[in-house]
């Protein structure tokens, strides 16, 4: 694909090939959000194109993507011109580029020791978001840079963007920042997906991508949204003349800014703050592909110059990329603890960002046929914070022909039963309650972290217990012979008696821990703790009829028909017998009043819309989930109330369609009092 320039290959034609390639990948990275090559794969593109551009200046053009960045705006929402361009970064790889580009900083400004600031580079999706007076205005993309999109309502709904600017901010302040999710949040609202079958996001910055430029708002997810601050663009008033001041003013302003920031004068402290952050970067609960340096004296930036795209004072130190291209071995079929078959690619093993993974998950037989992914294709992978990795895209044109199709089990790959898919679901499931396979993974899911925490009780552990016939099914983790678990080899009396305390101790949890714990299809930790809320006891919900179980808000009729069925299995309502008499706990008890929540909110789903004129948005958010309500971003049959401020737009209007009660600001802050 990267073809050198050869005989038969002129410079002209190899950069025009090179300008048609990169504008594809754009525009499939920032308008389709589907990017088919690495990042590091468009930079080795991007990085020859500017060579030749250099070295041939008659073929330089202002068309190029090397003078542009991103992708034009698609046409979906009105245009913003950016009268400040919105500029792109160069990227640094190692100590010796970041020597240079310090060496080259130094001879623009005519002087040593200048002092730099070290931020994270978020990878998230870039935002322009203009206050005046204070008060936000206008969201905006980035675009190409010079025309970005009007996204001012889907900008709206980022959780901690404020509405109002504390303090005493410019009279006009275009901030600009990177729209992201954390990593947490981004995991929780996958795990809602999966828990409705539906086929997980991809990573969090194509999502967040998605989310700002979508353009009819849905209720099924709520996507939460974030923000850093790290620059701006128009500005009347005055700011501090350097960038450290700015993020202490962005503080003030109570708009958000990234978690580390330092300033240093010393290369080796720049270089040191970077391998730190190298090694650390999976305790930040959001994904960052690097730093970004820049020079803290703002005054010097027009002196300093920006070429083309990229300012000269400043550049990102990039990580080594997460993404590698390797190759599909084998697709082994893994059946889940609910039966679910699961299709695990197993790869070539490949080194993505310091880790060498050789496996990464398919989702489904859905995902499969979406990628088109055939037994020895190259494909690319990525690697996200600690799940397992994922296959991103196949790369067809290393296609050989010696690849081959895959064949979706028609029987259980494990007890060789039949299969089903339930309509509508994307899940094929082993009909066979007692698969081998079933009745491991349950275990492990029993024990794990999440769900009863049995502490030191792994899979592994799970898995010998099995072998050895120690345990048969999930009741006898509470009857274990303990001699016999102390004479396992490598375990011994100590290890015995710890992993004993850890069980005895689990039968105390929760019973929303229980619940989730059970491994009922569709039901995770969140809707255990709905369950657990409105039942207090599994008696209660064993008994629920179905209405009542589909009357809790956040349960939908898939959840409520599978936890219902669930019940009226013998076999299961045996289980939980058995667990009862060997003292789990199975009964939160009545009294038990965990928050001090208000009666007149708790349980009610709010939606807040329209600029609040005494608060912020995040501060109404958090006041109301203190007080027992759920905040969701758009008005649906659940919504209970919704808080309009000025402007409040369809939000309102869509709850007046549907009979709910909209209240303003002062009537919230009564209310709230
Ligand atoms: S400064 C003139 N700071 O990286 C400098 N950008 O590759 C403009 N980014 O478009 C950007 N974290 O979307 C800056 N701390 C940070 C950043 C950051 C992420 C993104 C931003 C930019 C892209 C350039």
């Amino acid at each position: 694909m990267t073809a050198s320039v050869t005989g038969t290959t002129t410079v002209e034609q190899r950069v025009a090939d090179l300008r048609d390639q990169i504008r594809d990948h754009n525009y499939n990275y920032y308008v389709l959000n589907n990017p088919t090559i690495s990042d590091a794969e468009w930079d080795q593109l991007f990085h020859e194109l500017r060579e030749l551009e250099q070295q041939y200046p008659e073929l330089q053009s202002n068309e190029s993507p090397t003078q542009t960045v991103g992708a034009p705006p698609s046409g979906a929402f009105a245009e913003v011109q950016h009268e400040i361009p919105m500029l792109s970064l160069g990227n640094v790889f190692s100590r010796e580029e970041l020597d240079a580009w310090i060496a080259r900083v130094y001879e623009h400004a005519g002087h040593q020791g200048l002092a730099f600031t070290i931020e994270p580079k978020i990878d998230g999706v870039a935002g322009s978001f203009l206050y005046e007076n204070g008060r936000f205005t206008r969201g905006a993309t980035r675009g190409d840079g010079r025309v970005g999109e009007d996204v001012t309502v889907n900008m709206r709904g980022i959780l901690d963007l404020p509405e109002q600017l504390a303090g005493d901010p410019p009279d006009l302040l275009e901030i600009r920042g990177e729209v992201y999710m954390r990593r947490s949040e981004f995991a929780e609202m996958n795990q809602r997906k999966l828990e409705h079958d539906e086929t997980p996001f991809a990573n969090p910055r194509n999502t967040t991508s998605g989310a700002l430029r979508q353009i009819h708002q849905t209720s099924e997810v709520d996507k939460p949204l974030r923000v850093f601050g790290y620059g701006y663009g128009r500005l009347v008033g005055s700011l501090p003349p350097d960038h450290s001041g700015y993020i202490e003013a962005l503080q003030e302003y109570s708009f958000p800014t990234a978690p580390f920031f330092e300033v240093h004068t010393e290369p080796d402290a720049i270089w040191a703050t970077y391998t730190a952050w190298l090694e650390r970067r999976d305790e930040l609960d959001f994904d960052i592909d690097g730093v970004v340096i820049k020079v803290n004296d703002t005054r010097l930036y027009d002196e300093i110059g920006t070429v083309a795209r990229e300012p000269r004072w400043a550049t990102a130190l990039k990580f080594p990329a997460l993404q590698a291209r390797t190759r599909i071995l084998e697709i082994e079929i893994n059946v889940g603890r609910t039966g679910s078959l699961n299709p695990l690619a197993h790869l070539e093993p490949v080194a993505v960002g310091g880790v060498t993974i050789s496996r990464a998950t398919l989702h489904n037989q859905d995902e499969i046929e979406r990628l088109g992914v055939m037994l020895g294709d190259t494909v690319l992978v990525e690697r996200a914070g600690d799940v397992i990795p994922k296959i991103v895209a196949v790369v067809e044109d290393e296609r050989d022909g010696s690849e081959r199709a895959f064949k979706w089990p028609t029987r259980c790959p494990v007890c060789d039963s039949l299969i089903e898919r339930v309509e509508g679901e994307v899940h094929w499931y082993c009909v066979n309650a007692s698969c081998p396979s079933q009745l491991r993974e349950s275990l492990r899911h029993f024990v794990s972290r999440g769900a009863m925490d049995i502490d030191g009780l792994g899979a592994r552990l799970v898995t010998r217990f099995l072998d050895e016939g120690l345990i048969a099914w999930i009741p006898d983790i509470y009857a274990l012979d303990w001699d016999a678990v102390a004479e396992l080899e490598g375990l011994g009396e100590r290890s015995a008696g710890n992993l004993r305390a850890a069980v005895e101790t689990s039968k105390a949890q929760p019973i929303s821990r229980l619940i989730f714990a059970l491994g009922i299809r569709h039901v995770g930790a969140q809707i255990g703790e709905l369950l657990a809320g409105e039942f207090r006891s599994i008696d209660r919900l064993a008994a629920a009829e179905l209405d009542d179980i589909a009357a809790i808000d956040g349960i939908g009729p898939v959840i409520a028909q599978s936890v219902y069925d669930w019940f009226r299995e013998t076999r299961n309502l045996e289980l939980i017998a058995a667990l009862a008499e060997r003292g789990v706990n199975v009964s939160d008890g009545d009294a038990v009043v965990e928050q001090a929540s208000d009666p007149r909110w708790e349980g009610l789903t709010v939606v807040l819309t329209g600029r609040l004129e005494q608060l912020t948005r995040q501060a109404a958010t958090e006041m109301l989930k203190n007080a027992g309500a759920r905040v969701t971003s758009s008005v649906s049959k659940k919504t209970s109330l919704v808080v309009a401020g000025e402007d409040a737009g369809s939000k309102a209007a869509k709850a007046e369609e549907l009979d709910i009660e909209v209240i303003d600001e002062a009537e919230f802050l009564r209310r709230m009092e």
